[in-house]
């Protein structure tokens, strides 16, 4: 962190870790899908604007493959301004090893971790603050996760077969950011690692040391570019969002 020094001017507590470590798979784009471009920028600048506008925010550290570091940096942050310092981290081989690399590159005054998915361009600074507030005003939580609730049926299926279906009412779909106090988020990856525990997301890692968090409503608008049909929603999202302007 050599040159940080005296950077962090804004309120320190809080450190944005963006995950943009993946190979995208399921996009099935060669060179992934982190800079892939909506709206004349890549996906990945659309996520560091929005922490960036956040006034908590005092470093971004940006996940993203070890060997692509230099090509990250320049097409997806140095051709834009930011007013907070981003260092970047070499992910690993699933998100939750990225995640984790991520946290190594944050400071211990830093009380707060926001994480947040680089394939999900559309978030608003709005809800980044939103959420980190919510986790602030409550000092008996350990974090909080922006959500919404289910909107199609669920089914339990075996083999082909529906064999039931849960009362749609309790659940919700997880996405990010999630914010976590800093200490628990440690423990909870530490505690992970020593037992070989896998999440599909952070908030999971804290929920089996027993933390409690909380949910943040969010809407379903702010998708992960994850299959190629997911492009065109965003291409329309963000026309949409411009000709609102
Ligand atoms: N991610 C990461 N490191 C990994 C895997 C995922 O930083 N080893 C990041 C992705 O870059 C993405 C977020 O975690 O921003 C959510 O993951 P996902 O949408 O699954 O992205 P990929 O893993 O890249 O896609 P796929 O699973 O289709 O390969
Ligand atoms: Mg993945």
């Amino acid at each position: 962190l050599a040159g940080l020094e005296g950077k962090v001017d804004k309120n320190p507590k809080t450190a944005a870790i963006i995950l943009a470590g993946g190979t995208g798979e399921r996009f099935g784009k060669e060179g992934g899908k982190q800079l892939v471009e909506i709206g004349g920028k890549p996906i990945l600048t659309w996520s560091v604007e929005a922490f960036d506008a956040v006034g908590d925010i005092g470093l971004i550290v940006i996940v993203c493959p070890a060997e692509r570091q230099g090509e990250y940096l320049s097409k997806a942050v140095d051709p834009f301004s930011f007013a907070t310092p981003i260092v970047v981290a070499a992910a690993g081989s699933t998100r939750q090893e990225s995640a984790f690399s991520g946290l190594e590159l944050v400071p211990e005054e830093f009380e707060y971790v926001v994480m947040h998915d680089g394939a999900r361009p559309l978030i608003s600074a709005d809800l980044i603050a939103h959420t980190i507030a919510t986790l602030k005003g409550n000092i008996d939580a350990d974090g909080a996760v922006v959500a919404h609730p289910a909107i199609d049926t669920l089914k339990v299926v075996e083999n082909g077969v529906i064999v039931g279906t849960p009362d749609r009412s309790v659940f919700w779909n997880a996405q990010t950011p999630q914010v976590f106090r800093a200490g628990i988020y440690r423990r909870a990856h530490a505690s992970a690692l020593s037992d070989g525990f896998v999440g599909t997301d952070d908030s999971s890692l804290i929920e089996r040391l027993g933390g409690r968090v909380l949910v943040v409503e969010g809407k379903r608008d702010n998708i992960k570019l994850t299959v190629p049909e997911d492009y065109l929603m965003l291409v329309a999202a963000v026309r949409e969002r411009y000709l609102k302007q």
